[in-house]
């Protein structure tokens, strides 16, 4: 038997139409269009694929987009004063800083990510709304968790009740994901490179979440027969094949649903943005 295939496609094309609806409500309504700021810094050729994704889908769904591209030599003070500046500007209601950041200014990442407006803040990632989703009062989600929701809601997959599994413990994957499950009433385990007996594990998983960021790791014999399995990872295994953090080939042989890599979830961060952005305008306009 053969997994369903859940393409990130078709889930990510209703929620960027929701989006657009709501965009287009509040424009009429409050005469605001709605406005997202990027700002890359450096050269890492994925993230220039991201934001150029990120700038297509704020063009098709009437959202201001402005990308600000800094240069590899951006010191912190310099990337902290853009910061002001966009957090000061009314037309701009989101900002993302696309991760990573350059070496020389990596170690300074929390410190910069926390200078952003917790209202403009569409990547979820301030300390005030990471607080806000563990205490059950939700305001900006991180984008790749919140869109893997969404799309198993959109699915008609239930998450109650269930045994979720997920391997991988980051900031913008894996403990997001532990609340936003927990929230759903689901029973969260979260494992990681120090966990034991791990297939033992994740073979107990009714819903197995890989984000650990490790070519196809997770196997056949590692999934639990009708389990429903989220790939977040994306790896770069050749230079023109990506693969996710699961074995897509033998784990659709034994799934009930899959998410494939490319074309899964990926899709559903951009549009999730899209989504994140209309809260804050709406957080900022008070509608
Ligand atoms: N790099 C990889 N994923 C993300 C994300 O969700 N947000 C930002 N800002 N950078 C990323």
């Amino acid at each position: 038997m053969s997994a369903k295939i859940l393409y990130g496609k078709e889930f990510a094309a209703q929620i960027k139409e929701s989006a657009r609806i709501e965009i287009e409500k509040i424009k009429n309504k409050f005469n605001v269009t709605p406005g997202l700021a990027v700002i890359i810094v450096g050269e890492n050729p994925a993230s220039q694929v991201y934001v150029r994704n990120k700038h297509k889908s704020c063009e098709e769904l009437g959202i201001k987009s402005v990308v600000v591209e800094m240069p590899e030599s951006t010191t912190k003070k310099e990337l902290l004063a853009k910061i002001d500046e966009l957090n000061a500007d009314k037309t701009i209601h989101g900002i993302l800083v696309q991760l990573p950041l350059p070496n020389a200014i990596k170690s300074y990442s929390d410190e910069i990510l926390n200078r952003i407006d917790p209202m403009k803040d569409v990547d979820g990632f301030h300390p005030m709304n990471v607080g806000k989703l563990v205490t059950g009062t939700p305001a900006l989600v991180p984008c790749t968790p919140a869109g893997c929701i969404e799309m198993l809601d959109l699915a008609g997959i239930p998450i109650d009740g269930k045994h979720a599994v997920i391997i991988g413990r980051s900031n913008i994957v894996g403990k997001p994901m532990l609340h936003l499950l927990m929230a759903r009433h689901a029973t969260v385990t979260v494992c990681h490179s120090h966990t034991k007996h791990l297939a033992e594990i994740t073979r107990e998983a009714d819903i197995l979440v890989a984000a650990m960021g490790k070519p196809q790791f997770v196997k056949a014999d590692m999934i639990k027969p009708g389990a429903v399995v989220i790939d977040v990872g994306i790896n770069r295994i050749e230079p023109k094949k990506l693969v996710g953090d699961v074995d897509f080939e033998a784990a659709v042989e034994v799934a009930s649903a899959i998410t494939p890599v490319p074309g899964g979830v990926g899709l559903l961060t951009v549009a999730m943005l899209m989504k994140n952005v209309v809260t804050a305008v709406k957080l900022q306009i008070g509608a």
